[in-house]
C-alpha cells in the first residue's frame, strides 16, 4: 500500500472544477487511491463524465453541479456532502479561470467573474466546509490552487495574477489560523508550474477584449508544447498532500525560480521591469 493509499483510502474527496484539467486529474488520482470522489463543476455534463470514468475503473465517485462563484452553492454542497457521507477528508478548491486583457479594457462582468471564481470561490469553499470539519474533529486536508503566477507579475494577465497572489496569502493565513485553533486540518498550497489543460482554450475567453485572442492562443500553444502531463502533475500533487506539505509544486524548479525573482525584486525596491519573456509574449521583442 502506498503512503497516499494509507492516508486517503476510504475517505471522501470534494474537488471543485473537476470536470476538466487539473481538477479532473486530481479526481482520477483520488479515485485510484480508494477515495470516494465528489466531482463538482459548473459544467455538469463534464463532471458526470469524469465520475463515470472513475466508477468504470472500479472507483467510487459522484457528480454534482456547483458554481463556485455562488457562496450559497458551496454552503449547500458542504451540507449535502456531510449529511450523506458524515465527513470530508480532502477538500480541493481548484476551480479557476484565466483572464487576459489590459485592466481598463476587461469588461466589468469578466472582472467580477474572475475575482468571484478565483478568489471568492476559494474563500467560500473554506468558509462553508471548515465548520463541518471542525465539528467532526478528524484529520482533514484543504488544498487551494495557487499558481506559479502567485509569485510573478505579467502585464495583461493582471486579473489572474492578482487572484493567484491572493490565494497564496489566503492559504498562508489559513494555515496559521488552523495552528492558532489547534485544528486537525492541514492547509496546502498547490502550485502548478504548467500542466496541459484547457485553461487557455479559445472558448474560455468569452467576455475578454478581442485583442486578447492572440495572447491566449500563444499561451495555449506553449501549454500544449511544454506543459507537464496532467496525470503526472496530479500524481505529484497527491503525493505532496499525503506528505502533509504546505508547498506542493508540480515543477519545483519553476517555483524556486519565480520565488527567487520575487525576492530579488522586493530587495531591490526598484520599479518593475518588463522581462524578456513578457516582451516576447506581448509582441515587443527587439
Ligand atoms: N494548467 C496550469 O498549468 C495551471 C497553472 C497554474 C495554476 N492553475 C490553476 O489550476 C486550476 C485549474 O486550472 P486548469 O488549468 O485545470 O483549468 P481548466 O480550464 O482546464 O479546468 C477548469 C475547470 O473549472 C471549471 N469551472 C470554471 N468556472 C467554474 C465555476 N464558476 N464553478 C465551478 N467550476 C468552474 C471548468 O468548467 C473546468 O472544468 C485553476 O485554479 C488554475 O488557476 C493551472
Amino acid at each position: 500500500m502506498t503512503e497516499e493509499e494509507k492516508i486517503f483510502s476510504g475517505g471522501v474527496a470534494v474537488i471543485t472544477g473537476a470536470g476538466a484539467g487539473i481538477g479532473m486529474g486530481l479526481a482520477r488520482r483520488c479515485g485510484e487511491i480508494g477515495m470516494t470522489v465528489v466531482v463538482t463543476d459548473i459544467d455538469k455534463a463534464k463532471a458526470d463524465k469524469v465520475a463515470a470514468e472513475i466508477v468504470a475503473k472500479g472507483g467510487k465517485a459522484e457528480s454534482i453541479h456547483v458554481d463556485v462563484s455562488k457562496p450559497e452553492a458551496l454552503d449547500a454542497l458542504a451540507q449535502d456532502v456531510f449529511d450523506r457521507h458524515g465527513e470530508v477528508r480532502l477538500l480541493i478548491n481548484n476551480a479557476g479561470i484565466e483572464t487576459i486583457g489590459y485592466v481598463w479594457e476587461i469588461p466589468v462582468d469578466r472582472w467580477e467573474k474572475t475575482l468571484n471564481v478565483n478568489i471568492h470561490g476559494v474563500v467560500h469553499g473554506v468558509r462553508a466546509f471548515v465548520p463541518h470539519m471542525l465539528r467532526v474533529g478528524k484529520e482533514a486536508w484543504i488544498a487551494n490552487l495557487a499558481s506559479i503566477g502567485s509569485f510573478g507579475i505579467m502585464p495583461t494577465q493582471t486579473a489572474y495574477m492578482i487572484s493567484k497572489h491572493a490565494i497564496q496569502s489566503f492559504s498562508e493565513c489559513l494555515y496559521l489560523e488552523m495552528q492558532v485553533k489547534k485544528a486537525p486540518i492541514n492547509v496546502c498550497s498547490i502550485i502548478p508550474g504548467m500542466l496541459k489543460t484547457s485553461i487557455f482554450d479559445a472558448d474560455q475567453g468569452e467576455g475578454e477584449p478581442d485583442s486578447s485572442a492572440q495572447h491566449r492562443a500563444t499561451m495555449a500553444h506553449m501549454m500544449a508544447s511544454y506543459g507537464m502531463d496532467l496525470d503526472e502533475g496530479c500524481r505529484r500533487f497527491v503525493e505532496g498532500l499525503a506528505a502533509r506539505k504546505f508547498w506542493i509544486s508540480s515543477q519545483p524548479d519553476m517555483t524556486d525560480q519565480s520565488v527567487a525573482g520575487r525576492i530579488a525584486f522586493f530587495q531591490s525596491q526598484e520599479a518593475p521591469v518588463l522581462h524578456d519573456a513578457a516582451k516576447s509574449l506581448l509582441g515587443l521583442a527587439d
